[in-house]
């Protein structure tokens, strides 16, 4: 066991009670930002005159050193230490004396893991945003090719009218966008640098915490010292952040699953992101997509565990927040996983056009259609909702669609009927004369596209 602290004990630690207090084996994740929040740390000490050029050369040499043996696999990150920060400070003791104790001061590790946990977690909002850029793309290279393809849009899981694929597909970048936006607003929000709080009253030295952060590519320091060490309200917005990605592609998931079952055979997942079983030979599982909505309730899991361990901290530091780490981590590579196949899956994903086509044109989705035609030649809406409700069910007894009634079945419950009905029915009809702003019709469709992509190059 190597330690920081010693000196006030009298008798070792129980080996239980170092192995429960240890969190080396998952903050051994943090080391680069480790060392590099200690070579910000160490440049600011120097400027300010608390460590000479010398002590601050050998100090940076030293990290340096260490940071290029961990990252060749040289050096190996062993539960021998306490925690990351042990790790380092013990090895670059080891490697320059007395000069790398001069490391810590100045610093607490309250500050020092806020610190680490911030520079690690502004990479991955980053990544977690460019993830899902890669994603919109495949939505857009979607919608682009699909303006045309029509298929029934549903409310209750029952047709309800028709719609293009484009535009289901618009509905879910519209979803990811957002997603995205968050992720911004979370950058933007956490990035101050909580090093300089000390343990929780900052300290006696005069320290430069402007200089520090804007080393560290921060927008300045975290005005309290005491918020510094203990706000964690970022992971919090974060992991809610995650949540709602999940929430989106656990939904999109579940459509993918239904199109892909034999009822609907509206796609076909390509070989590469199926599963076969061990019994049934005809099977091909749709596992991927089933794992991300299985996943969701993971990192949901994490989001209600980190409010719930914060919810009754004191201020400032106490140790529970040591179980922010293993969490969030879990969370942001589920996460990672998740877009990541998930964009592979959509990417390789086949469109059933026919199969689409054919289910709109079956379920009367173009029955609010017919009631507008009564509309535009002058019934009022409700008595062309009667109307056409008692058609819907003529044709239900008869087992026909409603482009299939001849005139003189249509004449027979409103002689408002023409025969120009059919075009007003027929499925192209129902998509393109849709063009409010938003809605699936061909031209409006175009207009959203060039947003969606005027957004992507920006
Ligand atoms: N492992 C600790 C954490 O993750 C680091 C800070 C420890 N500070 C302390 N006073 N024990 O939160």
């Amino acid at each position: 066991m190597a330690q920081l602290w010693g000196g006030r004990f009298t008798k070792e630690t129980d080996q239980l009670v170092y192995q429960f207090n240890a969190s080396i084996s998952f903050d051994k994740r943090l080391y680069r930002q480790d060392m590099e929040g200690s070579m910000a740390h160490v440049r600011m000490l120097k400027k300010q005159g608390i460590l000479t050029g010398e002590e601050e050369e050998q100090i940076l040499k030293g990290l340096k050193g260490i940071l290029a043996d961990v990252e060749s696999g040289a050096l190996k990150i062993t539960d021998r230490y306490e925690d990351i920060h042990s790790f380092v400070e013990a090895n670059l003791i080891e490697r320059i004396g007395d000069a790398g104790k001069k490391l810590h001061t100045g610093r607490s590790r309250n500050d020092q893991v806020a610190l680490d946990m911030r520079l690690y977690i502004r990479e991955e909002v980053l990544e977690t945003d460019d993830l899902l850029k890669g994603l919109l793309n495949v939505l857009l290279r979607i919608m682009e090719e699909h303006t045309e393809t029509i298929m029934p849009g549903f409310t209750h899981l029952q047709k309800a009218q028709p719609i293009t694929l484009a535009h289901h597909m618009g509905a879910y970048f519209e979803m990811f966008k957002r997603d995205r936006l968050r992720l911004k607003d979370i950058h933007e929000r956490m990035n101050y640098c909580p090093l300089g709080g000390g343990a929780l009253a900052g300290t006696t030295y005069p320290l430069d915490r402007e200089y520090t952060a804007s080393l560290l590519g921060f927008y300045g320091p975290v005005p309290n010292s005491m918020d510094a060490v203990s706000d964690r309200d970022y992971l919090i917005e974060y992991l809610s952040a995650l949540s709602t990605i999940m929430m989106h592609l656990s939904r999109f998931s579940e459509e993918i699953i239904l199109w892909n079952s034999n009822e609907y055979q509206f796609v076909e997942i390509d070989d590469g992101y199926s599963t076969g079983s061990s019994i049934m030979p005809q099977k091909k599982n749709p596992d991927i997509a089933e794992l991300v909505r299985g996943k969701t309730g993971r990192v949901y899991g994490a989001l209600m565990s980190l409010l719930t361990t914060l919810k009754g901290i004191p201020l400032a530091y106490n140790k529970d927040m040591q179980e922010d780490k293993e969490l969030v981590f879990d969370a942001i590579d589920t996460v990672k996983g998740c877009v990541t196949l998930f964009t592979g899956m959509l990417d390789t994903l086949s469109f059933c056009k026919e199969r689409m086509r054919d289910s709109a044109r079956h379920g009367f989705t173009n029955a609010t259609d017919a009631a507008d035609y009564l509309v535009n030649h002058g019934v009022p809406f409700r008595d062309a909702h009667g109307i056409v409700g008692r058609l819907v069910l003529y044709c239900i007894e008869q087992k026909k669609a409603l482009d299939d009634l001849t005139l003189e079945e249509y004449r027979a419950i409103s002689p408002v009927f023409e025969k120009d009905i059919y075009e007003a029915i027929a499925l192209e009809t129902c998509v393109n004369k849709r063009l409010t702003a938003g809605a699936p019709g061909k031209a409006s469709m175009e207009q959203a596209i060039r947003s969606c992509r005027e957004y992507l190059e920006a």
